[in-house]
């Protein structure tokens, strides 16, 4: 009897065999033109990436945790002001909020759609914040302290609720930053402005990571920030090359935090293909909500409202069996991933900081019961079958027990 072929979670392997020729090309013509900071590979990708996005302005960085830092900062955010966003995320959300120097805060998620819930945003803006009349400006009412800004994560692929997230930050005069790390190419219909928004133009600015397993992945760190704000993107640019407006001028104290041109270079030709690629995750995404809708009693599915165009950078289904059904499929030869195990909020990173466990419950129950199941562009349906045909002899066997 012949065992049956692994599924892994990601295959970032048979994408770089494809495009082999075109990528070792692109290297050869950085090495020759000995230009590995800056240049015409990083300005390309930049207007390539802008373009693509459907904003004005794009900043290539060294990662997705850089751009988000820039972000805030060149929109403004001040050392003690207050950020509110979700505990549903990778660490490096909250990470670029305290290194901007500002105050974390957060508000449960939506447990359908595992992004920001703007009804307790609403909540937490109305019932924690206070208007300065001397300022205009809104005040933490316990802390003090100005609530400047709100990053919505456009959290596996697919966009946050932007229309009640951005009437709120109109009306609580809040800056908004994407943290659209996991979302290029994601779309979200704003009914308010009956069009579809691209992730990285709907708010003051985006942030997007490269790194490797992502939608578009660099084969390296590599991160960008987008925006239609001229003077964000002169400041982001200005931080990201120690604060720099022309050599040896540094007008603020900035970080290293370039994109390189070997990245741009590799990012130029990916993102060629990046449409291409995130309509095959759609359509994998479509074959796994099928072929699971019969064990949708013990395996719940991700939903995709009539407003979203999710690019499915990971598919997480819920099940109350989580842990057994992950080695499940593990013994079987299926990878698969947890994002996140433990809610930010929880993390002992964060120990101090007096958050406890029953703060967000919609985020503290998903970070039990979900599944990454596998899913990249090339996935095939003899895989994604294995994968299903698998989760169902595991629901079966629930059911039995
Ligand atoms: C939601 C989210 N935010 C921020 C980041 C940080 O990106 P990077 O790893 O490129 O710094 C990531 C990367 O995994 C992410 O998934």
């Amino acid at each position: 009897m012949t065992t049956p072929a692994k599924v892994p979670f990601v295959d970032l392997v048979t994408m770089h065999r494809e495009l082999e020729s075109e990528l070792l090309a692109v290297c050869k013509k950085v090495f020759a033109a000995a230009s590995f900071i800056g240049g015409s590979e990083v300005e390309g990708f930049e207007k390539e990436f802008a373009e693509f996005c459907g904003a004005a302005h794009c900043v290539g960085v060294n990662s997705g945790t850089d751009a988000l830092r820039f972000a805030l900062m060149a929109a403004g955010v001040q050392s003690g002001d207050v950020v509110i966003t979700v505990a549903h995320s990778f660490i490096a959300t909250t990470e670029a909020i305290s290194q901007a120097g500002a105050l974390i805060q957060f508000v449960d998620i939506d447990p359908r759609a595992f992004t920001m819930d703007p009804g307790k945003l609403r909540e937490y803006l109305e019932t924690c914040c206070v208007l300065d009349v001397a300022t205009g400006r809104y005040i933490h009412k316990q802390l003090g302290k100005p609530v400047t800004a709100v990053v919505p994560v456009h959290l596996y692929g697919q966009m946050a609720d932007m229309d009640p997230i951005l009437d709120l930050a109109a009306t609580y005069k809040l800056i908004v930053i994407e943290d659209a790390c996991q979302a290029h190419g994601a779309e979200y219909f704003s009914k308010k402005q009956n069009r579809w928004l691209k992730a990285g133009s709907a708010g003051r600015a985006a942030a997007f990571s490269f790194y490797p397993g992502k939608n578009l992945g660099a084969c390296g760190e590599a991160g960008a920030i987008t925006t239609n704000d001229e003077d964000l993107d002169r400041k982001a640019a200005m931080l990201r090359d120690h604060g720099q407006s022309k050599k040896y001028y540094h007008d603020v104290e900035g970080y290293n935090g370039r994109l390189d041109s070997l990245q741009a270079g590799i990012l130029r030709i990916k993102l060629r293909h990046l449409s291409g690629w995130n309509e095959q995750r759609r359509a994998a995404a479509r074959i796994y909500d099928q072929l699971l809708a019969p064990m949708s009693g013990s395996v719940v599915c991700p939903v995709e409202s009539d407003s979203s165009k999710s690019v499915y950078h990971l598919y997480v289904v819920r099940t109350q069996f989580r842990n057994e059904l992950q080695k499940y499929l593990t013994d079987a030869g299926i990878g698969t991933g947890i994002h996140y195990p433990v809610p930010i909020h929880l993390q002992a990173a964060y120990a101090s900081r007096g958050w406890k466990r029953g703060d967000f419950p919609n985020t503290e129950a998903a970070a039990e019961e979900i599944l990454s199941l596998p899913m990249f562009a090339g996935l095939s349906r003899d895989q994604q079958e294995r994968v299903v045909e698998t989760v169902s002899r595991f629901a079966a066997s629930v059911v039995v027990s």
